[in-house]
């Protein structure tokens, strides 16, 4: 259990912010969310309650405001910081460059000018597989060298070597980074979920919305890279999973006081085939697809080692595909958009 210590989310309304709001929440400790609501909705809040059984206490209000961070971390006696807040399209980042320096980049140094300001150094920094580019070695690891293929991973990369320089400069600074692979899945209840403002980039809340009739069919894109059916593999992980992974982070920071970054994946790569299969399964319909083009961007095969994370934090991911389709199911079935 924890010593209920004050935690402010960033973002803490969105995906895995507001997944991660009720995994602290069951931990011990006392979650407060700071959101713009520009890539989630108000009405997660309302959600949380009913999922928690508790107040949600939250405020409307964007990272690079330093005052309002200030006033927020002071006011509520915030231990540390889980930073979500940011836009993490691929896509729109090649499109809206300036979108993703202004709101990932700008968006971080205000919280850290806050952090630094009201002397509270302890920070859980969402990262991604995307910093890899195209990876070298497979399964990664957390050595294998960093190379970024769009905005939205240099932003990543920025992210992570401002907090080492933070750490260097000052050594109270504790952060911890967690390079998420593919968050996918759902809470249990069915109250909460990935909920993406248009149509969905990423492949599980794609299929989803085709099973559930609000898109016609599935584009798969590619069938002919090097692996076992043509189609790309990634290291899917259930946001529950994710979540656990953010307290296990936390408690290791407070315990022994020392930053770190790990993989944050369950080691395993899926195909698309092998998720569209598992989702018919689970969702009871054949899923309407049709190969097309590559993506651009896209790589073949991405999938974590993911030992450090075991090591370091005592974490490791233990829902499967079969839990990940169910949630994510369950959670499109009740559109709440
Ligand atoms: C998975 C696979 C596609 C959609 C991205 C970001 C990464 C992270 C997760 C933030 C690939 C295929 C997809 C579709 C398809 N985001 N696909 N049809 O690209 O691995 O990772 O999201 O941290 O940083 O890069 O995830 O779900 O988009 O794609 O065939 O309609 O599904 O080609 O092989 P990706 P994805």
């Amino acid at each position: 259990m924890s010593d209920g210590q004050s935690i402010l989310l960033t973002g803490g309304s969105g995906y895995v912010g507001s997944h991660t709001y009720v995994a602290l929440v069951q931990a011990g400790f006392k979650p407060y969310i700071l959101d713009n609501f520009s890539n989630s909705k108000k009405n997660v809040v309302e959600r949380l309650e009913r999922i928690t059984g508790l107040p949600v206490p939250w405020h409307e209000g964007d990272t690079r405001d330093v005052s309002l961070l200030q006033e927020i971390i002071v006011k509520n006696d915030i231990a540390a910081v889980m930073h979500f807040a940011g836009f993490k399209s691929v896509s729109e980042s090649v499109a809206n460059p300036l979108k993703y320096f202004d709101n990932n980049l700008a968006g971080m140094i205000g919280l850290f000018k806050a952090m630094e300001n009201s002397a509270c150094r302890t920070l859980v920094f969402s990262s991604s597989a995307t910093v890899y580019g195209d990876p070298i070695e497979i399964p990664i690891t957390e050595k294998s060298p960093k190379n970024f293929l769009n905005p939205y991973g240099y932003t990543k990369i920025v992210c992570e070597e401002m907090l080492a320089s933070l750490s260097v400069s000052n050594t109270q600074w504790r952060n911890g980074v967690l390079r998420y692979f593919n968050p996918v899945g759902a809470h249990p209840s069915g109250l909460i979920g990935e909920d993406p403002s248009g149509p969905p980039n990423n492949l599980m809340p794609y299929l989803a919305q085709v099973a559930v009739g609000k898109l016609p069919i599935l584009n798969i894109y590619g069938n002919d890279y090097p692996t076992p059916d043509g189609t790309g593999v990634r290291d899917y992980i259930h946001v529950q999973d994710l979540a656990e992974a953010h307290v296990a982070a936390l408690k290791t920071l407070f315990k022994t006081g020392s930053g770190f970054t790990v993989n944050i994946g369950t080691g395993r790569g899926y195909s698309v085939m092998d998720v569209v299969y598992e989702f018919e399964i689970a969702c009871g319909k054949s899923i309407p697809y049709q190969f097309v083009e590559r993506r651009s961007g896209d790589i073949a095969v991405c999938y974590a080692d993911a030992t450090l994370a075991k090591n370091l934090l005592n974490w490791n991911a233990k829902l499967s595909l079969t839990d990940m389709c169910i949630d994510s199911w369950r959670w499109q079935s009740n559109d709440f958009s």
